[in-house]
């Protein structure tokens, strides 16, 4: 690695301040809900750009939680550094999707074993000569389903999307890749299984369905919070067992 690339760094914590595991949610606001909410004696330890970052304890073990920001070259900044310069271990991003399968419904839990996606970020890294396939950590997702089944949330598992672009041109390729199993698209999930491989960390996306792009429907804010709950309880459940 180039030297002047580490030194770049977009967290402001100090060495120790941040956790081995580290829930991720897009929105800054939401891992300031999530601390408040979920975790004791919280500490915010990053302020940098406003992307907040907490560390407090849950059921007694820390636990840190970290805004990645939207799309894949944001998350990507912040989960190479939480590993890199941190020594995260485990990093489970907590996220809304947009539904492509029939199968599907607003509010429904997902937890994706794998990721498709339109990004050039895995093109790069292989020269374009390999169609990388990005996937979540076995153990932690065999765990988050066992989680998810103690709690009584019909969590679906299966393969998504990884997009760059929210507003598309393309909606036809959304319907082919419904045929094809893909269940939704969300933008980060991609990045985030790459360089938690490529750096031995472990990795694992649950979203909750917050619109339907086929059938147009979204959910609302106060819909969308519970919904949330529901997830981050499986998501820390998971990231501490
Ligand atoms: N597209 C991409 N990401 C999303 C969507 C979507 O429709 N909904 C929630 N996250």
């Amino acid at each position: 690695m180039w030297k002047d690339q580490r030194m770049s760094t977009h967290i402001g914590a100090k060495p120790g301040e941040i956790a081995e595991r580290v829930l991720m949610p897009g929105d800054p606001l939401r891992a300031k809900w999530i601390a408040e909410n979920y975790l004791e004696d919280a500490k915010c330890y990053s302020t940098v750009r406003n992307m907040f970052g907490f560390t407090g304890t849950y059921q007694g073990k820390p636990v840190s939680v970290q805004g990645s920001g939207m799309g894949m070259p944001s998350a990507s900044i912040y989960a190479h550094e939480l590993i890199n310069e941190y020594g995260v271990k485990t990093l489970i991003r907590v996220g809304s999707c947009g539904a492509l399968s029939d199968e599907l419904n607003l509010r429904d839990v997902v937890a994706a074993i794998g990721s498709s996606t339109d990004s050039n970020m895995n093109r790069m890294r292989f020269d374009g000569l390999i169609d990388y396939a990005p996937v979540a950590d076995f153990g932690l997702l065999r765990t988050a389903v066992e989680v998810a089944e103690r709690r009584g949330v019909n969590m679906v598992v299966g393969p998504i999307l990884a997009a760059d672009a929210f507003y598309t041109d393309r909606p036809d390729l959304y319907d082919t890749l419904a045929d094809y199993g893909v269940l939704a698209v969300e933008m980060e999930s991609a990045a985030l299984y790459t360089i938690a491989a490529r750096y031995k960390a472990k990795a694992l996306t649950i979203l909750t369905v917050s619109d339907h792009i086929k059938r147009g429907e979204a959910t609302t804010a106060q819909e969308r919070e519970q919904t949330f709950s529901q997830m981050v309880e499986i998501a820390l459940d998971t990231a501490i067992a």
